[in-house]
């Protein structure tokens, strides 16, 4: 039996974003930066911002709720609750057992992963693993990010790139002749941690006021560098997860790309022959939401019909670590 037939199809996705907009315009009076700057180099126009109160679980669990809703499944059929995310509310114990708690999934196992960007792709492969080999018949997939609470507000360089969101999918084991997870993709290079990274407030060096007055518990990027990589890596996984479900570009309806930066958007849709009517934007509402950008644009398109019963879909994305990941899908 193939491997699509005896694993998981998505069965039902959801999202939620912050109701407070932060425009370009607002930007300008928190760093030095211009609209036009923004928008030329990235594509962005606005992003949202969470409330203080409102967490990471507080948010992975809302999108939780919308996509079990639309799967028609209950707390109690869900087995295990698979959570990404590089802004957890506490160190200990993870997001997803939060999460698990505030859903009562009570049957559940839950776990966190570390993929930054790449985290729904990654979720995917994890879902479709454990549906494989018996140990899950109904797996969520969570990407909430609480980017806000990572980015260093006075410095213009990443300030202006992210955004908060949550995004999550309902992975169930598909019956033969339904839509399934075609193919995946994954690959890391950890020698590259250090262009897109947190420096200090781990374990190595744990926070204390030196680290709060140098602000190294906050992302720093080597913008440029992280920007070849992206493009680099985000061809070589859609070359892949094409190769992986013997496709090519033409069988693929939609793309949907990682949404850092509308220039890598582009530069990858060109390399893999997508025409960009068949890809799906939303970094100038939202602004680069790491792991919950793919599921936030799965979901849009799917609530507005763009993609529908049957689509196939590719999927690709980058992150830190690096990691850079790739799934064909059949909805
Ligand atoms: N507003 C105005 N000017 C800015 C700015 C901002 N928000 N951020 C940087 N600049 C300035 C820089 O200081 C630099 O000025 P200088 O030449 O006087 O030193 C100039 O703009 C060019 O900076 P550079 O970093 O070379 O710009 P860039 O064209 O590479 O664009 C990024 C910067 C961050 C938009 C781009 O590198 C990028 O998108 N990288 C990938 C980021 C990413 O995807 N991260 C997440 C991965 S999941």
């Amino acid at each position: 039996m193939r491997v699509a037939e005896r694993g998981g199809r998505i069965a039902g996705t959801g999202r939620h974003l912050p109701d407070r907009v932060v425009t370009n315009a607002e930007m300008e009076t928190i760093v030095e930066t211009s609209d036009e700057w923004i928008r030329t180099r990235t594509g962005i126009r606005e992003r949202r911002l969470a409330p203080e109160d409102v967490s990471a679980a507080d948010m992975g669990a809302e999108a939780a709720k919308r996509a079990m809703c639309e799967a028609n499944v209950s707390g109690d059929e869900i087995d295990l609750v698979l959570v990404s995310t590089a802004t957890p509310d506490r160190l200990l114990p993870s997001t997803a057992c939060d999460i698990q708690a505030i859903l009562g999934t009570r049957n559940a196992a839950a776990y966190d992963f570390a993929s930054a960007c790449s985290g729904f792709l990654y979720g995917l492969s994890l879902a479709q693993a454990h549906i494989v080999a018996e140990q899950a018949e109904t797996v969520l997939v969570i990407c909430t990010e609480k980017m806000s609470s990572i980015v260093d507000w006075g410095d213009r360089r990443t300030s202006v790139l992210f955004g908060d969101g949550a995004g999550a999918a309902v992975v169930r084991r598909s019956d033969p002749g339904e839509g399934g997870i075609l193919s995946s993709f994954m690959k890391s290079d950890g020698t590259l941690a250090e262009l897109l990274y947190r420096p200090a407030g781990g374990a190595r060096i744990p926070m204390d006021v030196a680290v709060l007055e140098e602000r190294s518990h906050l992302v720093k990027m080597a913008g440029p560098e992280v920007f070849r990589s992206a493009v680099r890596s985000m061809c070589e996984a859609a070359d892949e997860a094409l190769r992986r479900a013997a496709m090519t570009s033409e069988d693929i309806d939609f793309m949907i790309p990682h949404q850092a930066n509308m220039r890598i958007i582009d530069a990858t849709a060109k390399y893999a022959g997508i025409p960009m009517e068949k890809v799906i934007v939303n970094v100038d509402r939202y602004g680069n939401m790491s792991s919950a950008s793919v599921p936030v644009a799965l979901d849009e398109a799917r609530e507005s019909g763009v993609l529908g019963q049957g689509s196939v879909v590719l999927m690709v994305a980058f992150g830190a670590g690096f990691t850079w990941a790739a799934n064909v899908v059949r909805l």
